[in-house]
């Protein structure tokens, strides 16, 4: 039997039970710069799932390690997923959600792929709402940061046969962090990988879930120690078409056109990259989303029409590419420095998440 009473948006509906923790964690000082990812706040949210029973028993804990079999079949076989969102502190002390039902929303087409049992919309929402207001103290005020929001599924039968489990923690945890990459907003050098591949239609690049983001570790590794910040993917077949990079989504500007690789079932559908899609579309821009090949960035910047390259994420916002290597050779796009659109798409995405730009979209969810 299922927790839920209602299929209602806006009503709560988990019950959600919540133990204060009696220890609180010094708040991380202003004087120390964030970085990302080091340190957790004093809480987390759990609830667990049984078929037959549903996700149910949601509470909210002082944060604390989990116990788990070590059968657990999420160690042997990596049925697991997670999402990324952030909690951004307004200046009039508000904190701000940027678009979690599009979150929820990918919850749920990760899950089907990875047959975990889906989670009402409503659910993840006021799962995160609920722990974030419960850690508000935490949420950053500096400019660049925020309280990273890290919300994950593991399959917690103990059982060595490959099957879908019947057992499953909903957890969250939350993070407050600064930059992404130590670069901030200066640009990132970028190796387009040609010999590792990390995902290929059909397979579960478009799901977010752990066993993407260890396909992509060797070929980090062998970018960072080449000098490079982060792995451009190409396609898994013919190896020529751009995908993504290894946490965000690449945009281009080729000739004034913006230019983005389309969502073909192994790329992650990236929430920036949804919204910057948006905001180039409304400013009267021309947006193609297509097929990219590595050979066309070469051309465009043989010929000086390679404008602009950005990443889009949510750990990264907009990240201005400097340098792609591609084959040997370095494409240096625009001398190192930010671009015209980057810096218009990071401020304004910022803007909105921060509630300084006007929300006209319904992007903006206030935690109360
Ligand atoms: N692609 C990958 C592989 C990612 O890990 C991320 C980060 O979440 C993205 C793209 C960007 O997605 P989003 O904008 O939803 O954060
Ligand atoms: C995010 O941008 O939220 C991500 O998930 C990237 C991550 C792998 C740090």
């Amino acid at each position: 039997m299922s927790v839920r009473k209602s299929e209602q948006e806006d009503i709560k509906v988990l019950n959600i039970r919540i133990e204060k923790t009696t220890n609180p964690k010094p708040l991380p000082t202003p004087e120390n710069p964030l970085k990302f990812g080091t340190i957790f706040t004093d809480h987390m949210f759990i609830m667990n799932y049984e078929t037959g029973k549903g996700w149910h028993d949601a509470r909210i804990v002082p944060y604390q390690p989990i116990v788990l079999d070590p059968a657990a079949m999420v160690f042997h076989y990596g049925q697991e997923m997670f999402e990324g969102l952030k909690a951004y502190r307004a200046d009039d002390g508000r904190v701000l959600l940027f678009r979690p039902d599009m979150n929820a929303k990918r919850t749920n087409n990760t899950n089907k792929r990875l047959c975990i049992p889906e989670l009402p919309e409503e659910d993840f929402v006021e799962a995160v709402k609920a722990v974030v207001k419960m850690d508000e103290a935490w949420v950053p005020t500096k400019p660049g940061t925020s309280l990273y929001i890290r919300p994950f599924i593991i399959a917690t039968d103990p059982f060595l046969g490959v099957r879908p489990s019947d057992t499953y923690q909903f957890i969250i945890i939350l993070s407050p962090v600064g930059p992404y990459y130590p670069e901030g907003l200066d640009p990132v050098k970028i190796w387009i990988e040609d010999d590792y591949v990390r995902a290929v239609k059909g397979g579960i690049g478009e799901a977010k879930t752990g066993g993407n983001y260890v396909a992509s570790m060797a070929a980090q590794v062998k970018a960072h120690d080449e000098g490079y910040s982060q792995v451009l993917w190409l396609d898994g077949v013919e190896r020529k078409y751009i995908e993504e990079v290894g946490a965000m989504n690449i945009f281009f500007k080729i000739n004034g056109t913006i230019v983005t690789p389309m969502l073909n079932g192994s790329i992650l559908p990236g929430i920036t990259r949804n919204s910057v899609i948006a905001l180039c579309k409304e400013w009267g821009l021309s947006v193609e989303e297509r097929r990219v090949s590595a050979q066309e960035l070469v051309d465009a910047y043989e010929a000086g029409t390679l404008e602009e390259v950005f990443g889009t994420g949510t750990a990264a916002v907009i990240s201005p590419v400097g340098a792609l290597r591609y084959e040997n050779r370095v494409m240096q796009i625009k001398d190192g420095s930010i671009g015209e659109y980057s810096q218009k798409l990071y401020d304004t995405i910022t803007g909105i998440q921060l509630g300084k730009i006007k929300d006209t979209r319904g992007w903006v969810v206030e935690v109360k």
